[in-house]
């Protein structure tokens, strides 16, 4: 016997169309996309004391998205006493149809304060969630790093997702540095990065970098990573026609700064944004106060493989992080894990003080290298050919500590800096 729910989607769709309110959702269906909000994703663009940036996508023809928020200990009055936040919306085009993008920056928050949350408008609403803001002073934190999570099988890098936050709920955010996806301009790879990564980048906000594969587009030719900056809003800071994808934030006693290594790919765009990136990091690292100072590139200044790489991204950024003693700078695209030892011009240093601690990422997803080599500037090489990792650091006022895992959670690498001098800048 046929059960009656089954009837229910048509009758729906029969009583919309004979109102003429389903306009927004037929032409969402037409694009591929749903009405009701998906890949929702918090990011910081301002403080992470005091604001967070919400945003979603829809088909094409929705419109009115809003925010609604609460403090979570008010949560039994929400979405009642909610606070209503209009979201500003842009048309996406992409190549599996026309998209919205809804996105909000909440302003006016309360620092080391849990909130609760849904997004979405007249044509539906996506489940409650909770998001908190940074305490107002400094306190130990935890992050969580993935290496590239391009995938034959997007469930994999899911699975590395859901595992390093379900062992760490206490990171207060994550960051992927570069090669997201496959073909950064096939938005049919955002839709199955986005799907295995639900439940955590709608839990805590997303600080990723670009990748050389951000800036593929299904034709094989090279692009803008368009798609990249239109999901993650990332903070406006950086330099000029790099807006977005180069920024730098504060966390904690942590200044991070988080670059763009896709010159063979981008020049024709911005043809000096090695030089404008060169320029723009020493300002930045001048300014700062911050006790540590973290960076993220995805191509390495030392590689994992034979050869020598590219010379290039060492020649520019090398001096500028050795002459500002940036701590720990964690790059990707070998998917190898590997650690160097403190590094000053190229040579090892005397004490981790006076260099930089290199760290390649490794793999979140499925795609290995079989050539991965130990270098002469590795203290630690791992090949994760065998499953995924992930990492974890953890900061505070006087120590950092990494950690990297296997997919499944056994320990790779441990590895701590200590910091008693306050830096000098
Ligand atoms: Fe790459």
């Amino acid at each position: 016997m046929r059960k009656p729910t089954r009837l229910l989607p048509v009758l729906l769709l029969i009583v919309m169309l004979l109102l003429g309110t389903s306009s927004a959702l037929l032409a969402a269906a037409a694009s591929g996309a749903a009405a009701v909000p998906e890949h929702i994703t918090l990011t910081w663009e301002g403080d992470p004391a005091t604001t967070q940036t919400i945003t979603w996508r829809t088909g094409a023809a929705v419109i009115g998205g809003q925010v609604q928020y609460a403090e979570a200990a008010h949560s039994r009055l929400f979405p009642q006493r909610a606070i209503n936040v209009a979201a500003g919306i842009t048309g996406l085009h992409t190549n599996t149809g026309e998209l919205g993008i809804h996105s909000v920056m909440l302003t006016g928050l309360k620092p080391g304060t849990r909130y609760i949350y849904r997004v979405g408008g007249p044509d539906g609403w996506s489940q409650n969630s909770y998001f908190t803001t940074a305490p107002a002073t400094s306190r130990p934190f935890k992050f969580l790093v993935f290496g590239d999570s391009q995938s034959i099988n997007y469930n994999v890098w899911g699975t590395t997702a859901r595992n390093a936050y379900q062992a760490n709920p206490d990171a207060v955010f994550f960051t992927n540095a570069g090669d997201l996806v496959d073909v950064g301009q096939d938005y049919a790879q955002w839709d199955k990065w986005f799907a295995a990564a639900k439940g955590l980048a709608a839990a805590i906000p997303a600080m990723p970098i670009a990748g050389n594969h951000e800036s593929y587009t299904p034709e094989r030719v090279f692009s803008m990573p368009v798609l990249f900056t239109a999901q993650f809003k990332l903070p406006p800071n950086g330099p000029a026609g790099l807006k977005g994808q180069v920024y730098s934030f504060d966390y904690g006693d942590v200044h991070f700064v988080m670059l763009d290594s896709q010159e063979g790919e981008q020049r024709q765009y911005v043809p000096d944004m090695l030089a404008r990136q060169k320029e723009w990091l020493e300002r930045d690292l001048q300014a700062t106060r911050k006790k540590w100072k973290i960076a993220f590139i995805h191509r390495p200044l030392y590689n994992n493989k034979p050869g020598e790489g590219d010379p290039a991204i060492r020649k520019v950024f090398g001096p500028v992080f050795d002459n500002y003693q940036v701590d720990v700078v964690f790059t990707a695209h070998d998917h190898a894990y590997a650690r160097t030892y403190p590094l000053y011009n190229g040579v090892k240093a005397d004490g981790p003080v006076h260099g930089t601690v290199y760290v390649a990422t490794g793999r979140s997803g499925t795609k290995t290298y079989k050539n991965l080599l130990a270098k002469e500037w590795h203290e630690f090489f791992h090949d994760p050919a065998a499953e995924p990792n992930y990492i974890t650091v953890e900061v505070s006022e006087s120590l950092l500590r990494l950690k990297a895992f296997t997919q499944s959670g056994a320990l790779i690498d441990v590895w701590e800096l200590k910091k008693t001098l306050t830096n000098p800048v």
